[in-house]
């Protein structure tokens, strides 16, 4: 997973690390505000003696000013304070806390669990090994507990403490511990956790959190500070094949060229042979170079730059893997995808796939199921809704060197991001190649796109015409097409009503089969344009993300958009199929510019503005554009 917001985190990580010999253990802490985290991390750092003098003073102080617990120290307040201080800092979803005790360093990912909680568990949980998720007593296990137990387990965690918080308020029951413990247990193992540890706490009270309480003599488990100091962290990354994905080229004269990035999996020698992917290419490490000099070997989370005994063609987003275990390459892989956006996910649409240090468009089919994060259950979808999540192919314009998630978090994870706004949209984990991908080649064709045009004797081109629905673009297209007919060319006008009664006749109005109907004619143009034919496409295609993608299909000046620009107001009153009024009535749902939006195109190669042009001028207006961009023979 590319820890977009924990590069801090990472410094501190290393720093720690490198100053003295104890472990660093990372875990995410899950559960509302009301279960009583703010008071758990407060206590925890408290306890283990992390706060300065000064932050104590002020707890103390405001303990007694705003405190809820009778001038005793409120371990809330503490971490208000350092939220109101994080809040400052523009948007970091996940707050990381500090500590240690001596045995171990900590950094907690403390994830809010409001509304938007799956993409902050998913920045928090995919570089932890251990979650602790807080239940009340008094609540027991709630749909919550168990959302965020099957995210931290998809992410990859496989240890759990499961904090009874507030038995206090339960008079220390054992029989309300023992009753909740079993119900979890159940759960945890079905979703995958190797050992779920129960512990009886009072977050507030402090007790079982550094020392064993009497209030719960029938508790014989660790205290949850024990916990955290002994489970065992196995560091999967390290014993991993060798990967690193390229961040970039390091070339600062003729006579050196290296390669740096992190070490994401297992460790690196000079001497060792690697592959570079996806071209496939090998080489030999010849040195390992850090800022501290050279290695003689280096592991998973170090920083460093490589450089090779051969000259290879190498570039940023390229991953560097051990040839002797190589990742695989692929460009149809299936994943679990937890969408984030609030925006439905559209199958068909063109997205950014980021995996490692590279950046990709994919993409997504209708989903194969999703899951009821509840009860596990595999659900029929069409699409996902925020927060959902679901296994779906995904089709990628290049291969990317990948490994299953389950193996690797960093080479097998990735986040989605919409092209638009450049905004993190979902995230994902790697199953596998879809074996489709490496049966179906590309079979190679003698006669090609210029053996056709040639033989036709004309430049194959697509004039996309869009806008609202009776606009006027079918009458103008079809006078386009006259007119070019009449000068011998070969053409053919693909028209939304009449593909809708034939390939697209499965498809409705829904965004997401509008974004299915214009990426089916996008590839029919496509292949015509092969053909050597002058394609005209007459789609009200209300979406520039549709419309940019039909262009990236066919090679640049091979593509004309134009927009027919008629008010809303006048294609309202023309209502040539009446379809209008029957929407303005309720009869007819999602309809363009009524119901359903439409994006007008920002850069059109030609903008017809019908309340000004008669159809024969706007027909002239693009035979004249197609002579400016050679496609037709000045009169
Ligand atoms: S697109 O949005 O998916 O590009 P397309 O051009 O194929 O639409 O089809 C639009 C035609 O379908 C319209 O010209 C109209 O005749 C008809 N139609 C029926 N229902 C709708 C609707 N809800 N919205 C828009 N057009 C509709």
């Amino acid at each position: 997973m590319p820890h977009g917001s924990d590069p801090a985190s990472r410094k501190t990580a290393d720093a720690l690390e490198s100053r003295e010999h104890k472990s660093l253990l990372r875990f995410i802490t899950c559960g509302s505000v009301d279960d009583g985290k703010s008071t758990l991390i407060g206590r925890l750092l408290y306890e283990s003696k992390m706060l300065y003098e000064d932050q104590l003073v002020a707890l103390a102080a405001d303990s007694r000013k705003f405190g809820t617990q009778g001038g005793d120290l409120d371990f809330a307040l503490l971490l208000d304070g350092l939220n109101a201080e994080r809040e400052q800092g523009i948007t970091i979803d996940v707050a990381y806390r500090f500590f240690a005790t001596d045995t171990r360093h900590f950094i907690v990912a403390d994830t809010p669990g409001h509304e938007q909680y799956t993409r902050n568990m998913v920045t928090g949980a995919s570089t932890a090994s251990v979650a602790v998720i807080l239940v009340d007593a008094r609540k027991g296990v709630l749909t919550q507990t168990r959302r965020h137990s099957y995210l931290a387990s998809l992410l990859g965690i496989r240890k759990v403490a499961l904090v009874i918080n507030k038995l206090d308020l339960v008079g220390y029951s054992r029989e309300v511990f023992d009753r909740i413990e079993a119900e979890y247990r159940g759960f945890s193992r079905e979703i995958g956790f190797e050992d779920a540890v129960c512990v009886p706490v009072s977050a507030l009270k402090g007790d079982n959190i550094t020392a064993l309480s009497a209030n719960t003599s029938w508790y014989h488990g660790p205290t949850l500070m024990e916990y955290l100091d002994r489970v065992e962290i196995e560091d999967e990354v390290q014993d991993a094949p060798f990967r690193m994905p390229v961040q970039w080229v390091n070339r600062p004269n003729s006579d050196f060229r290296g390669f740096s990035g992190r070490i994401v999996g297992g460790c690196v020698r000079p001497g060792d042979r690697i592959r570079v992917l996806p071209s496939g290419k090998e080489s030999t490490v010849t040195r390992i170079v850090t800022r501290d000099g050279d290695l003689a070997n280096a592991a998973a989370g170090q920083s460093i730059t490589i450089t090779l005994g051969d000259d290879v063609d190498i570039s940023r987003g390229d991953m560097l893997a051990a040839a002797a275990s190589p990742a695989g390459i692929a460009d149809q892989l299936q994943a679990m995808i937890i969408w984030m956006n609030e925006e439905e996910m559209l199958p068909g649409r063109s997205y950014l796939l980021k995996i490692g240090a590279k950046t990709v468009g994919a993409t997504i089919a209708t989903p194969k199921y999703k899951v009821n994060v509840n009860t596990l259950e595999h659900l029929a979808a069409r699409t996902l809704h925020l927060n959902e999540i679901g296994v779906c192919n995904i089709n990628l314009d290049q291969p990317i060197a990948f490994d299953p998630y389950a193996q690797n978090r960093d080479t097998g994870g990735f986040i989605l991001i919409d092209r638009l706004t450049g905004s993190t949209i979902g995230a994902g984990l790697l199953h596998f190649a879809l074996r489709r991908s490496q049966n179906i080649h590309w079979q190679a064709i003698d006669v090609g796109k210029d053996a056709h045009a040639l033989l036709k004797g004309q430049k194959p081109c697509v004039v996309w015409v869009t806008g609202l629905s009776g606009a006027g673009k079918s009458t103008i297209a079809n006078l386009v097409e006259k007119r070019l007919h009449a000068r011998g060319r070969h053409t053919y006008l693909l028209d939304g009503d009449n593909v809708r009664h034939g390939l697209n006749k499965d498809l409705g109005f829904t965004e997401a089969d509008r974004v299915e109907n214009i990426r089916r004619v996008a590839e029919v143009a496509r292949l015509m344009v092969d053909a050597g034919l002058i394609v005209l496409v007459s789609f009200i295609s209300p979406f520039a993300a549709e419309r940019r993608m039909a262009r990236a299909l066919v090679t640049p000046g091979e593509f004309c958009e134009v927009f027919v620009d008629t008010p809303l107001s006048v294609a309202e009153q023309r209502d040539p199929k009446g379809f209008y009024r029957k929407a303005r009535r309720g009869e007819l749902k999602n309809f363009t510019g009524i119901d359903s939006p439409y994006e007008r195109p920002e850069n059109p190669e030609i903008r017809i503005d019908t309340t000004v042009s008669a159809p024969e001028e706007a027909a002239a207006m693009i035979v004249a554009h197609l002579i400016a961009m050679g496609v037709l023979d000045p009169p």
